[in-house]
């Protein structure tokens, strides 16, 4: 038997921070507000300039890097986005030559806020298959681009960053299990409002750029309900108890969501990895952010058992549990 082991973790977040008293100059907010309802306290954003491809190609290199790993021995590029640079060519593909990697399959995946466990678990598939040897793995947004800096309800949540994972077969788990899911009926409480193929002419309040929309107190209800779900899912798969974990490593949407979830599995807060309160909601960016930091900080050794957790706009929600 296969298995999918994570060798390296690496990230990348724009240099420029705007905190809440930053935004508290441009619209109708306050630091309280947003640090009350969603533990937000500041956000990277990007430059005009700076594109999601740009922050994924840095945290890849540094996941490389802590994999020791030299790119052109990569099988498999598969890269979680909602932001990509271009309709076409893919991100994975604007950014795979530039990293070193050969002519192997690079795509992207769109799944929302849920994009990198949707990749890690494309990926984890091909390593048990034993269609590729080793992967690479990202999760990149720049959701501060298709936010409309005028409306307070979405602006503040929304921010920039890039994160990724190197994989490699190993005959020792690694990754357990991942479990990804959709329900397309929840489309309208959470999305953007202009496209490809319906236009773009309601992008034109947003400067031509499509915008965010979110119903966000019934987005918040279907979250904690339906991450509570896969939570139990994803244990029972494996046999495990919440006892058995040693983190919780999850989308970093809201600071009440991730202590509801904590509650759920009767943790301390002190194992769940929290970087709302810097990052804000880096989407498909923000559980491998997450991991690299306590990666990199060293909370998180060799042998720990992570969950890993994300929800976002499809609705989408997906899951990992991981020996690390
Ligand atoms: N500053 C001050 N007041 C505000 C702000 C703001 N930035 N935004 C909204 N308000 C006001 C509203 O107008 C409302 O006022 P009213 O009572 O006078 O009408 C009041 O605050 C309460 O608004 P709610 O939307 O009910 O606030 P809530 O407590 O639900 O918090 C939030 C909003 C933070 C968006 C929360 O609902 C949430 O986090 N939802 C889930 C988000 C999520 O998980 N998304 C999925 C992933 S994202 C993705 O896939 C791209």
């Amino acid at each position: 038997m296969n298995y999918s082991r994570i060798i390296g973790t690496g990230s990348c977040l724009p240099e420029k921070i705007v905190t809440n008293h930053d935004l508290e100059k441009i619209m109708d907010t306050t630091d309280q507000w947003i640090r009350e309802r969603t533990g937000i306290r500041e956000r990277r954003i990007t430059e005009d300039d700076e594109t999601t491809g740009m922050l994924a190609e840095k945290a890849c290199r540094r996941a490389l890097e802590a994999a020791d790993v030299d790119p052109a021995e990569i099988d498999l590029f598969v890269m979680g986005t909602t932001t990509p640079d271009l309709v076409f060519p893919s991100t994975a593909c604007l950014i795979q030559k530039k990293l070193g990697l050969p002519d192997c399959g690079a795509m992207d995946v769109n799944a929302a806020c849920s994009g990198f466990m949707y990749a890690l678990s494309v990926a984890d598939k091909f390593v048990r298959t034993g269609d590729a040897q080793k992967v690479l793995v990202c999760g990149a947004e720049t959701l501060s681009k298709i936010t409309n800096w005028e409306k307070r309800d979405t602006a503040v949540l929304f921010a920039d960053g890039a994160g990724a994972v190197v994989l490699e077969a190993s005959e020792e788990p690694g990754v357990l299990s991942t479990h990804i899911h959709a329900n397309g009926d929840y489309a309208d409480l959470l999305t953007s409002n202009a496209g490809v193929s319906r236009g773009w002419e309601a992008a034109k309040e947003n400067g031509g750029r499509p915008e965010v929309e979110m119903r966000g107190n019934e987005v918040f209800k279907v979250a904690v309900r339906t991450l509570g779900r896969i939570v139990e899912e994803t244990l029972g798969a494996n046999d495990l108890r919440k006892s058995d974990l040693d983190w919780l490593i999850p989308h970093q949407a809201n600071l009440r969501i991730i202590t509801a979830m904590a509650r759920k599995l009767e943790m301390d807060m002190d194992n769940v990895v929290v970087t709302v309160d810097r990052h804000g909601n880096t989407s498909a960016a923000s559980v491998p952010l997450a991991l690299d930091e306590a990666v990199r900080d060293g909370r998180i050794k060799q042998g720990d058992l992570l969950l890993l957790e994300a929800f976002g706009g499809g609705f989408t929600w997906g899951s990992a549990l991981i020996r690390y």
